[in-house]
């Protein structure tokens, strides 16, 4: 008799319908099991206690731990936020050393252990998602759990020289040989893996692929994240949300939408913008960019830092471009409504995905997702974001050449319609062949397959 699935992510949903294509699926295989899913509670500022609590109970249950001010500030913001996000990121220039960011961790992760422990059968499958757990298996190991723990890391891989920035770097590696499997988004992301493991003495590399650590035996594979792609396209099809956008967005419009995150090559983006109106004949049509850029974790100086950069830009080019009835870019720095941005997906030329670096990006997928078969629009992708791996037919570009990604805009506004449908038809393809339930089902067959070494690290 298979057990119980238990997640844990630092993000647990807390409404009672969870929605997005990652919570949707998780929250499907969890139901199919009668789970439970934990999670660091939604308010930062909560009491810190030494239980949890539940937030959810009905075919499975979502229990949260709180986290201490002191706690949020150190294992939140700081590891996992001013170390881990930056390394992984390719931005080791913003790695901030702390002793307490590395203790408090730690102690987090040790924590949570001891809350799931007792939880956790031994037939039971744990799937843990993300950097915000990387020692959570080695700490559930030392309390004696035996059962399979899956790891997905949704960001990419650091390659080797950048795990030299971190305190231990030593550690990363006896982190993830306690886990089973461990699932990573891309086969570019398995390579700096396995190479992590091949630089290091202690590993050795069996003959059916998985690593032998020590005394544990670890399963690594690319298992790249998707959407519920007909979820989405239907959504962006909505006739009253068609409605609701309004008349004017300009002839041309270039969308973009994501975290303002340094991670996302923004202020490039925005400078090939500029260079593109710069170019444009002096009787093309208006073209404006839709950015919609939510604030994210900005107690980090590095998020401060780049919402103050990129505003300064955004204001420089519309100074410069604007007309009494024309402002080419604008930039909405708050959430929007995801059936509202599934219409102005459908309704974009073109959307720009220019990641310095990212785990997959999903905006693009969503965007391919939201067009009209018939007529659709041109995905601009960063070969820089894990998605870039299976698109290979959206028009790819280098996030640091501004003079490329502005011609790239100029060839999507004039590409012809049969190139435009056969490059998205190809697009298509590749996000419906990773749908997310397809993801999820994936990684959780692969996990009850691992053969679970009952041993732990020291
Ligand atoms: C990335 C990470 C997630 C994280 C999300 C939002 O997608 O992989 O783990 O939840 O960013 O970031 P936040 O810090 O707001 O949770």
């Amino acid at each position: 008799m298979p057990g119980k699935l238990v997640v844990v992510s630092n993000r647990i949903p807390t409404g009672a319908a969870p929605s997005g294509g990652l919570v949707v699926a998780v929250h499907d295989a969890l139901r199919g099991s009668g789970g439970l899913w934990v999670g660091a509670h939604p308010d930062p500022a909560g009491p810190g206690d030494d239980g949890l609590t539940e937030i959810a109970r009905d075919s499975y249950t979502r229990c949260a731990f709180h986290l201490t001010e002191e706690e949020y500030d150190n294992y939140y913001l700081g590891f996992a936020n001013s170390v881990l996000w930056p390394l992984c990121h390719g931005r080791t220039d913003l790695v901030e050393i702390e002793r307490r960011y590395e203790e408090t961790y730690l102690a987090v992760n040790r924590r949570v252990a001891r809350l799931l422990a007792d939880r956790i059968g031994d037939d039971d499958q744990v799937w843990v998602h993300d950097y915000h757990f990387l020692p959570l298996a080695q700490e559930l190991r030392r309390l004696g759990v035996v059962a399979r723990i899956g790891f997905f890391l949704h960001i990419p891989f650091p390659p080797l020289g950048a795990l030299s920035t971190l305190p231990t770097p030593d550690d990363f590696a006896a982190w993830l040989s306690a886990f089973d499997l461990v699932g990573l988004q891309t086969r570019g992301d398995t390579a700096r893996c396995l190479e992590m493991f091949r630089s290091d003495p202690r590993a050795e590399f069996m003959r059916d692929g998985t690593v032998k650590f020590r005394d544990r035996v670890v399963a690594v594979r690319s298992f790249p994240i998707g959407i519920e792609t007909d979820a989405f396209a239907e959504l962006a099809r909505a006739p009253e949300e068609q409605a609701a956008l309004g008349a004017d967005m300009g002839e041309k419009l270039v969308i973009g939408v994501d975290r303002l995150d340094y991670s996302k090559g923004l202020p490039n983006r925005f400078r090939a913008f500029g260079a593109f109106l710069d170019d444009r004949a002096p009787d093309a049509p208006r073209a404006s960019l839709l950015q919609i850029a939510p604030p994210t974790r900005e107690r980090v100086a590095a998020y401060r830092a780049i919402r103050t950069e990129l505003e300064e830009i955004a204001g420089r080019l519309n100074g410069a471009h604007s007309e009494l009835d024309w402002t080419p870019i604008r930039y909405i720095h708050h959430a929007v409504d995801r059936a509202v941005l599934a219409g102005l997906y459908r309704r974009a030329g073109a959307c720009l995905v220019t990641s310095l670096a990212d785990g997959m990006n999903l905006v693009a997928k969503e965007y391919v997702a939201a067009q009209d078969p018939e007529d659709p629009g041109v995905l601009i992708l960063s070969r820089f974001a894990g998605a870039a791996e299976d698109m290979t037919e959206a028009l790819l570009v280098n996030p640091y050449d501004i003079g490329e990604m502005a011609t790239a805009i100029a060839t999507a506004f004039d590409m012809p319609l049969e190139e435009r449908r056969a490059r998205h038809a190809a697009c298509l393809e590749a996000v419906r062949e990773t749908d997310v339930s397809v993801w999820a089902s994936n990684f959780l067959s692969c996990l009850s397959t691992c053969v679970p070494t009952m041993r732990m690290p020291e």
